[in-house]
């Protein structure tokens, strides 16, 4: 396992926009680890277009000294039609953030005066892993339309890459948008079993470690208070109505850090535990769709499934809290 790096390494972060992207961005845009390439966008929590003006809200606020572009891609999953998690993130994906205004009632978070590039994420996702080759590593907080459409697109390129990180899936552990699936999954199973059977180095930020990683609202407003910044109190402003669904659905106050523990797991592989084994996705499940399936079975055939994935199993969640609050 590698632990944290010397060298920054060049990333993509393909992501949907919602508000554990956000924080999940704040921590790629705040790493000195990471060099981040391209920001990368997929319709997932919200639609495209709104995902991708959430990517650039986040890059307005952390204000980073170099600023990735922010690329467009998929508008809908390969097979599926769309579903979206509006009903948690917010119906702008990102907590609602026209509600905020200053004292002075004028807005808070007011109309952005930047746009995405013009070119086309699969196409910038192609030319980045043509620079890079193994060294580049693309983290994938979202719904995998665009990754499996540039492998389907050209593989051998795609094959060149030093590895995908993965926000998606649940290995042991139930699902959250069904009692089989995550939502990354769920929402494009297609996808994702193409980046399955890719060959492409993975490793698995699923479920099975993400509820491992609460983040309390406490902690949030806590942080407003001893370190008030624009970060800070946009943390405590966007994830108003995302912990809002967790203290009435799931009993706690908070909510889970999927996104920001796969980038944490980019910056310090050592965070957590690994087993290689061999996962598909259900893609035509009548109640299983999107589930992902790993062969857990000591007589597994290696031959016919041989390992495709470095599932995380488990975390350590203090020194993960620790570098979290380094980096918001
Ligand atoms: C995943 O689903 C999305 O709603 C979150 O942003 C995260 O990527 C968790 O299942
Ligand atoms: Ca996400």
């Amino acid at each position: 396992m590698v632990t944290i790096q010397n060298q920054s390494i060049p990333v993509i972060v393909d992501t949907d926009g919602g508000v554990d992207d956000a924080l999940a961005l704040i921590m790629a845009l705040n790493s000195p680890q990471l060099d981040l390439q391209a920001i990368t966008v997929v319709a997932g929590n919200i639609n495209v277009d709104q995902a991708a003006n959430n990517v650039l809200r986040v890059v307005s606020i952390v204000q980073a000294d170099t600023l990735p572009i922010v690329a467009k891609g998929c508008e809908k999953p390969l097979v599926k039609p769309p579903f979206n998690a509006a009903g948690i993130h917010g119906a702008d994906g990102l907590g609602e953030l026209d509600q905020f205004k200053e004292a002075d009632g004028t807005p808070r978070y007011p109309h952005l005066t930047i746009a995405p590039s013009t070119e086309d994420a699969i196409a910038l996702i192609l030319k980045t892993a043509q620079k890079y080759g193994d060294r580049l590593t693309i983290i994938a907080l979202g719904p995998l339309t665009n990754l499996a459409t540039a492998i389907q697109k050209d593989s051998t390129t795609m094959k060149t890459i030093g590895q995908i990180i993965i926000m998606g899936g649940a290995v042991t552990v139930p699902g959250n948008i069904s009692a089989a699936a995550e939502f990354n999954f769920f929402v494009d199973p297609d996808a994702a079993q193409v980046v399955m059977e890719s060959g492409i180095p993975l490793t698995l930020v699923g479920l099975d470690v993400a509820m491992k990683a609460p983040l309390p609202r406490q902690m949030v407003e806590e942080n407003l208070q001893q370190r008030p910044s624009k970060i800070t109190q946009f943390i405590l402003d966007c994830t108003g109505i995302y912990m809002a669904f967790y203290r009435d659905n799931e009993g706690f106050y908070g909510c889970y850090l999927h996104d920001p523990l796969a980038m944490a797991v980019a910056i310090d592989a050592s965070l957590v535990k690994t087993e290689s084994l061999h996962i598909v996705v259900e893609t035509e499940g009548r109640f299983t769709t999107g589930m992902s399936l790993a062969d857990r079975r000591d007589r597994r055939d290696e031959k016919t499934n041989p390992p495709n994935v470095e599932a995380c199993l488990d975390v350590d969640t203090e020194r993960f809290f620790k570098l979290f609050n380094q980096l918001v």
